[in-house]
């Protein structure tokens, strides 16, 4: 019952605030025929990402796992003109339905989808000097945020947002015990952070149409 509340009120907000959105609803449509994992961010968090991107300033954006994308979606058309996401996805078939849905979508020379183990190309954008991203967005595989926030600190400067999704999973995050390497890649990052001079963070738990999980905000303040 409470998880239907959930999705009503997501449903309730975006019919007001993010009504059909036809590249989103096609990005989606060709995601689920090409049968990849329904595990895109939801509507509302797509929207504040879009937000989030749309700040003042950001150009240049990296997001660590495209899936079909979705959020590259919401991202690419929120940054300043001019402004690029690169996408780093493992997949080839979640490379090729993104990169059809970024070709409807009409943002095709906005991003660039970067095919391999996304540990891989970090390691080869620090050695090439990539130029520092204003917004990191990291949605990969969990047990890997660990090192996707090492290179991410790596590849901003001050001032930089760096996102982390799924960071709750249904509260799992607050058991010390488990050996679920999500849960104990989140924790390590959590870790990580609360020794980082570098950094201010929060976690926000979210509900809705995703269930329970959460989102962690770190600003680059240093
Ligand atoms: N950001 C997307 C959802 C990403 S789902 C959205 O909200 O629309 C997680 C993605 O990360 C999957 O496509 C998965 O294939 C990819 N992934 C998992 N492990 C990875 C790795 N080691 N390197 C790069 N991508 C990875
Ligand atoms: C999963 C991954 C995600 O990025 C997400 O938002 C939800 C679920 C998953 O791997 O199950
Ligand atoms: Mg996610």
């Amino acid at each position: 019952m409470k998880d239907a509340q959930w999705a009503a009120v997501d449903d309730y907000v975006g019919a007001l605030m993010f009504p059909p959105d036809a590249a989103l609803q096609a990005a989606l449509d060709a995601s689920a025929a090409a049968e990849l994992p329904p595990i895109a961010v939801s509507a509302a968090q797509g929207k504040l990402l879009q937000i989030l991107a749309g700040f003042h300033g950001v150009t240049s954006v990296l997001e660590i796992g495209t899936l079909g994308g979705y959020s590259t979606i919401c991202l690419a058309r929120a940054v300043s003109p001019g402004g690029k996401v690169v996408t780093l996805e493992l997949e080839p078939k979640h490379a090729e339905v993104a990169t059809a849905n970024f070709a409807l979508a009409g943002l095709a020379d906005m991003v660039d989808v970067r095919l391999g183990r996304a540990t891989d190309t970090l390691e080869s954008m620090v050695k090439e000097q990539h130029a520092p991203f204003d917004l990191v967005f990291i949605d990969a595989d969990k047990q890997s945020i660990p090192e996707y926030f090492t290179y991410a600190l790596q590849l901003t400067r001050k001032g930089s947002l760096i996102i982390v999704d799924n960071v709750i999973r249904d509260g799992a995050v607050v058991d010390a015990t488990s050996t679920d390497p999500s849960v104990v890649g989140v924790r390590r990052f959590n870790e990580m952070v609360s020794q980082e001079p570098r950094v201010t963070a929060t976690t926000i738990q979210t509900v809705g149409a995703k269930g329970w999980d959460g989102l962690t905000f770190v600003l680059v303040s240093s």
